[in-house]
């Protein structure tokens, strides 16, 4: 069974293969910031910190996000801040293996 660990909190859960990770922590009392729930908004955006691999590869809307927070993000942080840093969003990544995330401020 995988496991999702929070690093900013300290955290593991357990979670089912092929949960959707928002979901997965959502029903065991662990609220990640939050909005549309469908991939627009970009509000759960997440850090990987280890284990990118282990989930599902993004889809086109996720991509489009992710993109559009990692413009935002450097305008703001500076050109090349994110580089080598993987965002994903919470609401639409599915989990198949240990990851360690945060959410990305
Ligand atoms: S909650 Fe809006 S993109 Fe995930």
């Amino acid at each position: 069974m995988p496991t999702v660990s929070l690093i900013h909190k300290n955290l593991q859960f357990y979670v089912e293969e092929g949960e959707i990770l928002f979901d997965a922590l959502d029903n065991q009392g662990e609220k990640l910031p939050h909005g549309c729930l469908a991939g627009s908004c970009g509000a759960c955006r997440i850090e990987v910190t280890e284990g990118a691999q282990n989930l599902k590869a993004p889809s086109a809307v996720e991509q489009n996000t992710v993109e559009s927070i990692k413009e935002h993000y450097e305008s703001k942080n500076g050109k090349g801040s994110l580089e080598n840093r993987v965002v994903r969003l919470a609401c639409r990544a599915r989990v198949f293996g240990d990851v360690s995330v945060k959410p990305l401020k």
